[in-house]
């Protein structure tokens, strides 16, 4: 008998890691097809920056440029493997005044949107491009690496895959350890307790069985961490992301962003006023002075948003400035977890929390 049973709330929530309803088993070749040529698929994304800076490293490249904005978890890479990491100033959409004129540079296609500093940079024979697709739906739009063109991604972003990243290059399976194997179990377990918990959402919330799922998540998350070089991935994993149906992902995500867009505008600031057709957006980014407390009344009526990101420490104050999101964006979830009816709701909730 659990003693944490919340009575006045419902299950219904926007938001937190995703659950796996169904698991299906295609072959990993099919990624292959999606991401658009051969590479080496790894445990995580950073993981894949991670095989690619031991590359540059390799070939006598020691500093690394990295935007100023960007997810902490890449640093991890760069400290694990000695290499010296420069920042260069972005503003929220990514452009720069600031751009580095030689050397390895690593770019971020932020959610979802493409970020023109790539083409601009892969045309500096100075420069040695990395170029992060993180954030943009497999499939949706084909990376071109080339020499000097390197890409890696994510395939964790989108959709409920414990373990999965891959780079351009090598294309030799890494040896898989019984810790990532392990690893894999849990995000799994955990996934399938969310899963069934979420099932029925006019339940009443337990909170004994949220947090033990966080707690699960986050000890895998730091586990990734620790083994952000050269890890092997499972092949199980490879399969789940194989089989995910990305086009219909693609296609519903962008309904829910038109449709919160237009239930929120104007009265709400936004990072992106317009879905240009390419882009399947990653979340539904907004801008509030006061951030931390809108995402605390948020958690309260159970939608849990995402901050991409706060300011690593390392990254030095003079580089911060120019740059609103780390300190007011907060990342709405628009995912195909939901409907018309949760994109209503969800931007109802937005509305009486900006309050
Ligand atoms: C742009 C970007 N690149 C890479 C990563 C790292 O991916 P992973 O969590 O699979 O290591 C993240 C993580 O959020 C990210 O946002």
């Amino acid at each position: 008998m659990s003693v944490s049973v919340t009575t006045e709330m419902t299950r219904w929530c926007v938001g937190g890691d995703f659950e796996i309803d169904a698991v299906r088993t295609n072959g990993p070749e099919r990624l292959v097809d999606l991401l658009g040529g051969t590479g080496s698929f790894t445990a995580s994304g950073r993981s894949a920056f991670g095989r690619v800076l031991a590359h540059l490293k390799a070939i006598g490249v020691d500093q690394i440029y990295v935007p100023s904005f960007l997810c902490e978890s890449l640093l991890q890479p760069i400290e694990a493997l000695g290499m010296e990491g420069a920042f260069y100033v972005v503003s929220p959409d990514g452009s720069t005044s600031d751009r580095p004129r030689a050397g390895a540079v690593l770019v971020i296609h932020y959610f979802g949107w493409t970020n023109p500093l790539a083409d601009e940079l892969a045309a500096d024979p100075e420069v040695i491009l990395i170029e992060d697709f993180a954030h943009v739906l497999p499939g949706s739009r084909k990376p071109v690496p080339g020499a000097n063109r390197y890409v890696v991604t994510s395939l964790r972003k989108f959709g409920p895959v414990p373990l999965g990243g891959w780079c351009s290059i090598g294309h030799e399976s890494t040896q898989v350890s019984d810790g990532m194997e392990a690893a894999y179990l849990r995000s799994i377990q955990a996934r399938l307790q969310r899963g069934a918990y979420l099932a029925d959402r006019s339940l009443a919330v337990d909170e004994s069985i949220e947090s033990n799922y966080r707690r699960e998540l986050s000890d895998v998350e730091t586990f990734l961490d620790d083994h952000s070089v050269f890890s092997g991935v499972p092949e199980e994993a490879l399969g789940l992301a194989a089989s995910l149906p990305w086009e219909r992902i693609g296609h519903r995500r962008r309904e829910n962003w038109e449709r919160l867009n237009q239930a929120l505008s104007p009265r709400v600031r936004r990072l992106h006023d317009e879905l240009p057709p390419a882009v399947v957006p990653l979340g539904f980014v907004i801008r509030d002075a006061n951030r931390d407390r809108l995402r605390r009344r948020l958690a309260t009526r159970r939608v849990f948003c995402p901050v991409h990101w706060r300011t690593p420490g390392a990254v030095p104050d003079q580089v911060v400035e120019m740059n609103w999101l780390p300190r007011e964006g907060l990342t709405l979830p628009i995912d195909q977890r939901y409907d018309a009816s949760d994109i209503d709701r969800l931007a109802s909730e937005v509305e009486r929390a900006s309050e």
